[in-house]
């Protein structure tokens, strides 16, 4: 399988890319970061020799996705299987004080980031692709909300509606289209929206999961934006 991630320079994404290197597929790892994308090169070829995991240095708010991003991608697998839409942006501030930037970058990377990606990859997906974006609990509806986190809470709140409105538009083509809502794993970004937290499950954890998913879910689910928490936050 072709499988695209994004935002594995770290985190979830980087545990993903890890997790899926022991596989045979072909992997695209995307981030801004090249350094660290490709020192996950060398760690996955450390996994397995034969590990197909191509770096693609890209700036998910501001770069060209027809000129930078699908050169880099399809200029080496024609067909796409599988996107795990998982870079993300997060501001922990109170409501009032969030300027009119802030708000753009974290609805840049957390929505329209994934629209411009599928959007781009459309024509490539294969028929039974599997698109999996990653959401959060802040943004599963009826769930506890945490102050400071109003801004990104929205943005994951979009991307799952965003799921389901696309689940049911590509539903001929074949494509499917899942939402995990993602409780606490240990990351970076959690450290900085829950400073003293200690998340029960750690990133290489949570990203076994997603990969499995990613794999597989499209057999038993679409259009579903599925909690995967065993934890508050
Ligand atoms: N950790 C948790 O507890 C938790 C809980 C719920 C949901 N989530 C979600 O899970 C996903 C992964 O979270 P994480 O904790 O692993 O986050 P993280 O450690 O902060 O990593 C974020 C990733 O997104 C990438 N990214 C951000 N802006 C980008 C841009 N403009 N262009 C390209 N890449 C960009 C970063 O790459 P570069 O900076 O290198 O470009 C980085 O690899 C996110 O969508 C997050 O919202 C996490």
């Amino acid at each position: 399988m072709n499988i695209i991630v994004t935002g594995a320079s770290r985190g979830i994404g980087l545990e993903i890319v890890k997790a899926l290197a022991a596989t045979n597929h072909s992997i695209f790892a995307v981030s801004r970061n090249i350094k660290a994308l490709m020192y996950l090169e060398g760690v996955c070829r450390k996994i397995h020799e034969q590990c197909k995991v191509y770096t693609v240095p890209f700036d998910l708010e501001s770069g060209d996705y027809n000129r930078e991003l699908l050169p880099n991608i399809i200029g080496k697998e024609e067909r796409i299987d599988v996107l795990i839409n998982n870079a993300g942006a997060m501001i922990n501030k109170p409501f009032i004080e969030v300027s009119d930037q802030e708000f753009d970058r974290v609805f840049s990377v957390n929505v329209k980031a994934p629209f411009k990606m599928i959007r781009a990859l459309f024509p490539h997906f294969r028929k039974n692709a599997h698109i999996v974006n990653i959401g959060s609990m802040g943004g599963f509806p009826g769930s506890i909300k945490f102050p400071g986190l109003s801004v990104y809470s929205a943005s994951k709140g979009a991307l799952a509606t965003l799921t389901e409105a696309l689940a049911e538009e590509f539903k001929d083509k074949g494509i499917r289209v899942n939402c995990l809502a993602l409780g606490a794993a240990r990351t970076e970004m959690l450290a900085e929206a829950f400073p003293d937290y200690n998340a029960p499950l750690s990133a290489g954890e949570m990203a076994v999961f997603i990969s499995d998913f990613a794999l597989t879910g499209h057999k038993y689910f679409n259009g579903k934006v599925l909690p995967v928490a065993v934890s508050t936050p």
